[in-house]
């Protein structure tokens, strides 16, 4: 995929209306107050903001948040089970229950780190967004509501990237976390505007896409996570850039099992073992040094306060599951970050939300800190687990894409890249 795309820099935007997508989608406190919990992809999208109205431009923003419809579904299970009949569950229902959606609360924060109104629109391409649209000046800001609001937005609909369009000269994406998704307003619109990048999606594609086309060598690929199923695409990937690759977490109990290891009742997929077979093999082919776990943390339930002890890898007895990395693990691991010249880290090492359980990623992250190694975190779980231990600011790039830097690493092509103008 190319990423070397135009930026806002390239293009002429003074007096110009400007469509820019954004990754609004925030997490949000869970008792319905509004209250963002996280506001860091909000504040990652304020240099392009910034730079839009600074020079001049209207800025129409737009963002979804969630997933609409399995919110409602969710609601409508809960209306249930209370012994509503659904066939009552009205418009009013749909409505309420898609309230918690709404991005007011991401207007109003925007406005805070602004320091100047953001403008809410209350539809995404009805009368009043277009009449606010149509009135916007240059060096004011107006957010449209939720674009999943609209069904047309998943289903990548012309007719709703046309009306979106509609609004502005220029389309500028700034939206990382949602480029691998084709929707209207993500790609739809680039078919009907000049398309450019944002400076937060140039620089995940520089840094993500330059350490995967021309990596300060060794390269040192972290991956963890509970499942083999989900890094399949990576591990492929990777195994045909990285010079070391280290597998922790839930998936490394079957490549365990995979050689004839006991796991217990570690996180296993037995479907995936041939799998796990063929990569070790393919890495020694290939001449990539493939670390597996050789301890193991393991625990007698699924619970912060279970017991534990440290057993050998392949020799965690019945009734007890890995829950993280062993102490000779982590020696190991953090040995081969030391001396890297490029660490990409996709997934944590163990269940890290429970403290007993997270010194494997911690040790990771400390290790990744202290390394002079360019570092680059994915998004996802692996990102919230360096905030949570304090580590966020000693490391080269913590992308805020999950879903978004993981098929980027994939080798995927990421649509709402690839239809933004080439350099
Ligand atoms: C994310 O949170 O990863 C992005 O905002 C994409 O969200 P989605 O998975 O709902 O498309």
């Amino acid at each position: 995929m190319n990423y070397h795309k135009k930026t806002v820099r390239d293009v002429d935007v003074r007096g110009k209306k400007v469509l820019l997508r954004c990754d609004f989608n925030v997490p949000m406190a869970k008792d319905g107050s509004g209250v963002i919990t996280d506001d860091k992809r909000i504040r990652a999208s304020l240099p392009t903001i910034r730079y839009l109205l600074e020079n001049g431009a209207a800025v129409i923003a737009c963002s979804h948040m969630g997933k609409p419809n399995a919110t409602y579904a969710a609601y409508v299970k809960k209306q249930t089970e209370k012994g509503k009949d659904p066939a009552s569950l009205t418009e009013e229902g749909w409505k309420k229950s898609l309230e918690q959606l709404s991005l007011k609360p991401v207007a109003a924060r925007l406005g805070q780190l602004l320091g100047q109104e953001v403008i809410m629109a209350a539809d995404v391409v009805g009368p009043d967004a277009a009449a606010k649209a149509a009135a916007l000046q240059p060096g004011q800001i107006l957010l449209l509501e939720n674009t999943r609001f609209e069904p047309g937005e998943t289903k990548n609909d012309p007719e709703l990237a046309k009306k979106l369009a509609s609004m502005a000269d220029l389309y500028v994406s700034d939206a990382f976390g949602a480029v691998h998704r084709a929707h209207a307003s993500t790609v739809g619109v680039a078919a009907y505007l000049p398309a450019v990048s944002g400076f937060l999606i140039q620089k995940e594609l520089e840094i993500i896409g330059g350490a995967l086309a021309d990596p300060k060598r060794p390269l040192v690929a972290i991956l963890g996570g509970s499942k083999v199923s989900s890094k399949i695409g990576v591990i492929n990937n990777l195994l045909s850039i990285a010079d070391t690759i280290i597998i922790g977490g839930g998936m490394a109990y079957t490549f365990s099992a995979a050689q004839g290891g006991q796991v217990g009742d570690s996180l296993l997929e037995p479907d995936w073992k041939d799998y796990a077979n063929d990569m070790v093999k393919k890495a020694a082919e290939k001449g990539v040094k493939l670390l597996l776990p050789v301890d193991t943390v393991c625990a007698d339930a699924f619970a912060p306060d279970a017991k534990s002890q440290v057993v050998k890898a392949g020799r965690i007895p019945d009734g007890w599951q890995g829950l993280d990395i062993g102490p000779e693990t982590v020696k190991l691991y953090c040995d081969a970050v030391k001396d890297a010249g490029t660490v990409i880290w996709n997934g944590p090492m163990g269940v890290f939300e429970f403290p007993a359980f997270a010194k494997g990623t911690e040790a990771v992250a400390r290790a990744l800190s202290e390394t002079s190694a360019i570092t680059i975190i994915g998004g996802g779980d692996s990102a919230a687990a360096v905030a949570q231990l304090g580590y966020a600011d000693k490391m080269t790039h913590i992308s805020t894409g999950g879903g978004a830097s993981l098929e980027f690493m994939e080798g995927k092509e990421l649509p709402g890249v690839a239809c933004l103008l080439d350099q």
